[in-house]
């Protein structure tokens, strides 16, 4: 059975569709609307009638039985108790996926786990598949998709963020707009009745929307099936994963939040480690590596260049790349390139100081020199704020010489300043250029890229 209708529905039915502001069945048809959905949208409501959303007029059908078309995706937003009934319409109809937004399943217990079993084997009669329940929802960029309550404006891009937690995915969302944190998919698997981590990782490791997964899980119920696709998949996409619940205490608020029997961390760990996972510990640590493995190509080598205006961040990066084993290419034959964009008291040693006076021209010669460098395999820009170049003018520099280059191998960017310091940072994020406030967070990030390379070459020929 595809899953490819969660991503791709010709055609949208919510069931549960309110006009009443407030309501989540009001909030996901808005969404689907004003996120530029282009497939068709029906809503079903037994009350029948008429509503208007967002300035446009539905007919409001009684049952999705009625529904004059074909349905590809029903998203439901009734009570509980009427899930049952509705799954069975929706089988008879002939929709293929069913995003279940109503609570009240299996985290209560026994009793709601098995309704939830029964759903499923309902859903599977008819060929179609569950997510959810206990969901907000799903969105996917390129579709313009957005069938989820909560933010509508979600950045396009190539991260897909895969969420057990619901109310965590739903401020994930918020938070990815606020830090230009371009997104291919959010997806919410609440419960993972019948479509879990795995299901989503296979279905991204062949699209080629998405260039890196996030996945923020409590536990798997399956976890040899889960760590043999990530396996798989890692070899192709990176996988971040930041696994909650890895104190004893944590484990058991894990266990009550969403039933996950969240076992012992260090298994955990080892597992992810052998399957090429990349483990963040916090939300921050996640999405700053994530912006730098969904964007970026891979090295074609161990040599990494510093650029830098500032002495300072320069040491400062390079005690990151040294904490993280990454290499600084030391050939000063060739390093003395970047002579030509620098004065007499610069230092062409990597890290490669083009000093406090670097201006535009500097910045340009330099970057365009190391990309275009056959054995400098990925830079980090450091930029310290100064009256001598704006900003703002830096990030089109580089964004510039990156196109120019035609995006062959890994850039990262880190800009110390202000106001126009934070608008340079995301003026390249939205350009897929990974950029940050700090030095030793791009050089993390880099390294976070190099972890999984490294994985992955190493793996190559089992
Ligand atoms: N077919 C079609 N429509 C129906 C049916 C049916 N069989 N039964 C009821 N409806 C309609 C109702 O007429 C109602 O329409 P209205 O809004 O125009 O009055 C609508 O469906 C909703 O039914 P209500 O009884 O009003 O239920 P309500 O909207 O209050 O709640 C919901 C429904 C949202 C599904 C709720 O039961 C629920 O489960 N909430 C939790 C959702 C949630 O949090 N999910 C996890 C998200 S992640 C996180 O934690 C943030």
């Amino acid at each position: 059975m595809s899953i490819e209708a969660l991503f791709k529905p010709k055609s949208v039915a919510v069931v549960g569709a309110s006009g009443k502001p407030g309501k989540i069945g009001y909030a996901i048809m808005k969404n689907l609307i004003e996120y530029g959905y282009e497939g068709k949208i029906y809503a079903v409501n037994v009350k029948g009638g008429e509503i208007e959303i967002s300035g446009r007029k539905f007919q409001v059908y009684k049952s999705i039985l009625d529904v004059p078309d074909e349905v590809d995706m029903a998203v439901i937003v009734v009570p509980a108790k009427f899930v049952p009934q509705v799954i069975e319409e929706c089988g008879k109809k002939g929709v293929k996926v069913l995003p279940i937004i109503s609570s009240g399943f299996g985290e209560l217990g026994e009793e709601g786990k098995k309704v939830e079993q029964q759903l499923v084997e309902t859903a599977h009669k008819y060929g179609m598949r569950i997510l959810g329940p206990n969901i907000f929802g799903i969105v996917y960029t390129p579709a313009k998709l957005n069938a989820t309550f909560g933010p509508t404006d979600v950045m396009p891009g190539k991260l897909a963020l895969v969420s057990q937690s619901g109310a965590l995915g739903i401020a994930l969302m918020g938070w990815t707009i606020l830090e230009k944190v371009g997104l291919s998919a959010v997806v919410s698997i609440g419960n993972k009745s019948d479509l879990d981590d795995a299901d989503m990782l296979e279905y991204f490791e062949d699209d080629e929307n998405t260039g890196a997964i996030l996945i923020y899980m409590e536990g798997v119920k399956d976890g040899r099936k889960f760590m043999e696709v990530a396996k798989r998949v890692s070899m192709k996409k990176p996988i971040i994963i930041i696994k909650a619940g890895r104190s004893e205490r944590g484990a058991k608020a894990a266990a009550s939040h969403t039933g996950s029997l969240a076992g012992a961390d260090s298994i955990y760990t080892a597992a992810f480690k052998q399957s090429g996972v990349l483990r963040a510990l916090t939300i921050g640590e996640a999405f700053d590596w994530a912006r730098t493995l969904s964007n970026l190509p891979e090295p074609e080598g161990d040599n990494v260049v510093i650029l830098t205006n500032g002495g300072g961040i320069g040491v400062m990066a390079t005690d990151a790349a040294e904490e993280e084993g990454l290499k600084l290419y030391d050939n000063l034959e060739e390093l003395k390139v970047f002579a030509n964009h620098m004065p007499p008291f610069g230092s062409y040693k990597n890290p490669v100081d083009l000093t406090g006076m670097a201006g535009a021209e500097a910045y340009e010669g330099a970057v365009r020199d190391a990309l275009a460098h056959p054995e400098m395999h990925a830079i980090a820009v450091l930029y310290c704020q100064t009256a001598v170049l704006d900003p703002r003018d830096l990030a089109e520099i580089v964004i510039r010489e990156y196109e120019a280059s035609g995006r062959k191998k890994p850039i990262v960017v880190a800009i110390v300043g202000g106001i126009e310091a934070k608008e340079a940072i995301d003026i390249l994020n939205e350009r897929g250029i990974p950029a940050y406030p700090e030095p030793e967070r791009a050089i993390k990030s880099l390294s976070a890229l190099y972890r999984w390379y490294n994985w992955k070459m190493k793996h190559r020929k089992e």
